[in-house]
C-alpha cells in the first residue's frame, strides 16, 4: 500500500493529496508508537512513509505545512525567548503535606459545596444553622460521597501551555509568572509524542492545553552519562534536566534530549465544552494527546488518600519522577462554585511526598577501611531530614567520585535519598561557596594502621595493602562469623573487637583455636556465654562448602557465586588449583571474579589461613553433583525468531547445561546464531559478521551430537 508512490503521480494536486495522506498516516503511527506505546508497523515501514513524504516535500517545498511530521526540528536557533501572554492564567496549586492537611482540604470543599446546596434549597435565612452544622466537623453527612474527585500523579517536570488552532499545533510556552511565559514553540515541537495535528475530524477552534514536559529517569541517566564523558556539569535531577533542555535556544539540542509530555488539563477553549474534568481528559486522550493512564476517579476522601499512599510507596517503580499526587474536584459546576484564590484553585490540591532531595553542609570527609582494605570516604553532614528520616552521613564511593562531582569539604550540597537507597551527595551548590572550602585528598597512608594506601592503575578504589591491618582483619572476622557465612552465634562486633585487641586472634582461623579459658577473658562473659560461643564455633566447622567460600572474603565472591563455585569444584583444594580459563568457562563466572579468585589463592598468607582452618577440622569439601557434558564450554549462542519444537528459554537452558552461554546480541565472538521462523535483524547481523547460522533442525542435530 505504501508504494502507490510518488512516481505514478504526476500532477501537483495529486502530490498534495498524497502528502496529506502520508502526514495522516505518519501522525497516526507516531501516536500509536509514542502515545499508546503500541505500534502497528515496524520502524522500517515507518521510515518508508517518512521518506516518501520527505521526497515529495523536497520536490515541492510549497507543499510543506508547519504541522508536517518532517518539520519537528525545523526552526533555526534564536537569540532569546519571546514573552507570550497565556490566553488564560496558568494557576499553581496549594500544597498538603500530611493526611491532616488533606482532611482540611476535603472539609473545606465539602463545607462550601454543602453551604451552596443549602442556600439553593431556599433556606438562606438560616445561616447560623449551617455554621453550627459545620462547627462539629461532621462533614461527611453533608454529602461528601457526592463530590467526585480525580486523582492524578504529579509529574515532576516543567509546566507548559500549548495552543492548537483548528487542530494544528500553534505554540507552546513556559509558565513564567502565570500570566506571561516564554515562547518555546520550537522546542516543544521536538517532543515526539506531541501531536502536531489533533486526531479529531472536527477539531475545536481553539484548544489551549496544559501539561508537564519531563525527562524520563532513563533518558536523564543517559544524558548525564554523556555529559560526564564530555566533562560537562551534571544535572541534579530529571526536572532540572528537563528545564535546561526546554530552555535551549537551539531546538536541535532540545531534540536530542528526548523529552516527553503529559497533558493534564485545559486552558482557554472555544468550540467545545465539557461538564467535568474526567470527560476533558477523555477528550484530550482521543485528540491524540498523551494523557496519563494512572489517573483515577474516586468518590471518597479515603479512596483519594489510599491513592496518595499507594503512589508514595510505588513512585520508584515509575519510569518518570513524580513529587506527589494532584487531587481535583471533578465536576466543573463544583469547580465554579469553589472558585479560585489569587494564585490557585480551591478545587484542587497537590499532596506532596516528602522531598527526596535536601540541601545541607558537608562538614568533613571520614575514611573507613573495609574487609578488603578498601579505603572508603564517607561524608559527615549537618543532620537533615530527607524522605522522612534524618541523614547525617552519606557514602562518597571513592576519590574519583568526589573529584567528578567537585565536592569540597565545607560545601553546601544537595543530598538525595530515593526509596531504600543509601543517601548520596548529588552535587555541590557552587554559588554558595565562600572560598573557605577544602579539596579532599586521599591520604597515602592507612588511617588505621599507617600502612601504604595504594590505588592500582585503572581502579577507582584505594586500598590499604597491609594484610595485617587491624581494620581489615576486624571487618573480615565480622564477615566470617556473620549469618550468611559461618554463622557463629555470639561472635558479634564487640566480641570480635576484644578478641583482636587482646591478641587472642590474629586471623579468622585463630577462632578455631580459642580455648574456653581464653573466651572467659572477654568482658561481661560468664561461664555460660563462653560455653555457648565455644560450641557455636565448634558447630560452624560443619557449614556447607559454599558458606566457607563466602566467609573467606574473596573479592567479588558473594553468597551466590560461592554456591556456584562449591557446586562446580566440590572442595577448597580444587578451587585453589583452578586456572583463569577454567573459571571463566563456568556459567556466571566472569573475568573479574576469576582474576580475584586466582589472586586470592596466589597469596601465601591466604593459603596459610586455609591450611590452619583445615587442621582445626573445618569442613573443606562436599560431594560434587555429576555435571552434564560441557561440550560447548566458553561458546556463545544467540537465538532469534521462533522455533517450532522448543521455546527460546528451553533452548537456552539446554546450551547452558552444556557449558555454553546464551546471549541476546550477536557479536564477532558469537559461536552460533540459531535462526527460527521470522528471524530479524540478528540474522542479518550474524550474516554480515560471518557468524555460523543454524536452522532449528541443524541446532537439534548439533546438541544431539
Ligand atoms: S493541575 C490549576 N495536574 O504541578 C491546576 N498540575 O502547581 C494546575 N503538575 O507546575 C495544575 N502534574 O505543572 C496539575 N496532574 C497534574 C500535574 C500538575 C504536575 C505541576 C504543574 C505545576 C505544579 C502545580
Amino acid at each position: 500500500m505504501i508504494f502507490l508512490g510518488a512516481i505514478y503521480i504526476s500532477d501537483k494536486k495529486a502530490f498534495k493529496k498524497r502528502a496529506e495522506e502520508l502526514r495522516r498516516q505518519v501522525n497516526y503511527h507516531n501516536y500509536r508508537y509514542h502515545v499508546l506505546d503500541s505500534p502497528e508497523i515496524s520502524d522500517d515501514e515507518y521510515d518508508v512513509l517518512i521518506r516518501e513524504l520527505e521526497a515529495i516535500e523536497s520536490q515541492h517545498p510549497e507543499l510543506i505545512t508547519p504541522d508536517s511530521p518532517t518539520q519537528r526540528i525545523g526552526a533555526e536557533p534564536s537569540e532569546a525567548f519571546q514573552p507570550v501572554r497565556h490566553r488564560s492564567k496558568m494557576l499553581s496549586l496549594a500544597n498538603a503535606f500530611s493526611r491532616d492537611e488533606l482532611n482540611d482540604f476535603f472539609n473545606r470543599i465539602n463545607m462550601r459545596l454543602a453551604s451552596v446546596a443549602y442556600l439553593a434549597e431556599g433556606r438562606d435565612n438560616e445561616p447560623s444553622d449551617i455554621m453550627r452544622k459545620f462547627a462539629d466537623s461532621s462533614i461527611p453527612e453533608l454529602g461528601a460521597e457526592e463530590v467526585e474527585l480525580v486523582c492524578e500523579l504529579k509529574i515532576d517536570g516543567v509546566a507548559v501551555s500549548l495552543v492548537y488552532e483548528n487542530g494544528v499545533y500553534e505554540s507552546g510556552a513556559t509558565r513564567g509568572d502565570g500570566e506571561v511565559g516564554e515562547d518555546i514553540t520550537a522546542n516543544i515541537k521536538t517532543i515526539q509524542s506531541l501531536p502536531l495535528r489533533l486526531l479529531h475530524d472536527t477539531p475545536p477552534e481553539t484548544l489551549e492545553v496544559r501539561g508537564e514536559a519531563y525527562l524520563s529517569k532513563e533518558q536523564f541517566k543517559q544524558m548525564n552519562e554523556e555529559r560526564e564523558e564530555e566533562g560537562q556539569a551534571l544535572f541534579a535531577n530529571p526536572r532540572n534536566a528537563a528545564a535546561g533542555s526546554l530552555r535551549q535556544l537551539n531546538p536541535r539540542v532540545t531534540a536530542g534530549r528526548s523529552l516527553d509530555i503529559f497533558i493534564y488539563g485545559l486552558g482557554s477553549i472555544s468550540g467545545v465544552s465539557f461538564s467535568n474534568h474526567w470527560e476533558t481528559l477523555e477528550f484530550l486522550r482521543k485528540a491524540g494527546l498523551r494523557v496519563s493512564a494512572y489517573s483515577k476517579k474516586v468518590n471518597t476522601m479515603e479512596e483519594a488518600y489510599a491513592y496518595c499512599e499507594e503512589w508514595r510507596e510505588r513512585r520508584h517503580t515509575l519510569p518518570f519522577d513524580i513529587d506527589g499526587v494532584v487531587i481535583k474536584v471533578n465536576s466543573f459546576k463544583h469547580q465554579e462554585i469553589l472558585g479560585i484564590t489569587s494564585k490557585s484553585p480551591r478545587w484542587a490540591i497537590a499532596y506532596k511526598f516528602p522531598a527526596e532531595q535536601q540541601t545541607t553542609v558537608l562538614r568533613d570527609i571520614e575514611l573507613n577501611v573495609g574487609r578488603t582494605g578498601a579505603v572508603t570516604p564517607t561524608a559527615v553532614l549537618d543532620p537533615v531530614v530527607v524522605a522522612g528520616s534524618t541523614v547525617s552521613r552519606a557514602t562518597l564511593h571513592n576519590e574519583d567520585e568526589i573529584k567528578r562531582k567537585d565536592i569540597r569539604i565545607g560545601d553546601t550540597v544537595i543530598i538525595q535519598k530515593a526509596g531504600d537507597v543509601i543517601p548520596e551527595i548529588v552535587a555541590p551548590i557552587v554559588s554558595k561557596r565562600t572560598g573557605k572550602e577544602r579539596e579532599f585528598v586521599m591520604p597515602a597512608t592507612c588511617p588505621v594502621c599507617g600502612g601504604d594506601v595504594v590505588r592500582p592503575e585503572g581502579e577507582a578504589v584505594a586500598r590499604c595493602v597491609n594484610i595485617n591491618c587491624p581494620a581489615v582483619i576486624f571487618e573480615h572476622v565480622q564477615h566470617f562469623a556473620s549469618r550468611g557465612a559461618m554463622d557463629i552465634d555470639g561472635l558479634g562486633e564487640s566480641v570480635a573487637r576484644q578478641l583482636l585487641d587482646k591478641s587472642l586472634i590474629r586471623d579468622v582461623a585463630d577462632i578455631y583455636y580459642l580455648t574456653k579459658e581464653e573466651l572467659l577473658i572477654i568482658e561481661h562473659f560468664a561461664d555460660k556465654a563462653a560455653d555457648n560461643l565455644f560450641s557455636a564455633i565448634e558447630v560452624s566447622k560443619e557449614r556447607p562448602l559454599a558458606r566457607l567460600l563466602f566467609a573467606l572474603g574473596i573479592r567479588h565472591v558473594g553468597a551466590h557465586v560461592a554456591e556456584v563455585l562449591a557446586e562446580y569444584f566440590g572442595s577448597v583444594a580444587a578451587l585453589s588449583r583452578a586456572s583463569h580459563e577454567e573459571l571463566t568457562g563456568i556459567d556466571e563466572i566472569g573475568p573479574k571474579i576469576a582474576e580475584s579468585i586466582v589472586d586470592f589463592f596466589g597469596e601465601e598468607r591466604n593459603t596459610q589461613v586455609i591450611e590452619k582452618l583445615r587442621r582445626a577440622g573445618v569442613k573443606m569439601e562436599q560431594a560434587v553433583v555429576a555435571r552434564p557434558e560441557q561440550r560447548f564450554a566458553g561458546q556463545t549462542f544467540v537465538f532469534t525468531g521462533t522455533m517450532s519444537k522448543l521455546t527460546r528459554s528451553e533452548a537456552e537452558a539446554i546450551v547452558k547445561s552444556m557449558g555454553a552461554k546464551a546471549s541476546s546480541s550477536v557479536s564477532k565472538k558469537t559461536a552460533y546464531v540459531v535462526a527460527g521462523e521470522e528471524a530479524g535483524s540478528k540474522y542479518a547481523k550474524a550474516k554480515s559478521l560471518g557468524v555460523k547460522i543454524l536452522t532449528e533442525e541443524e541446532f537439534m542435530g548439533l546438541i544431539n551430537g
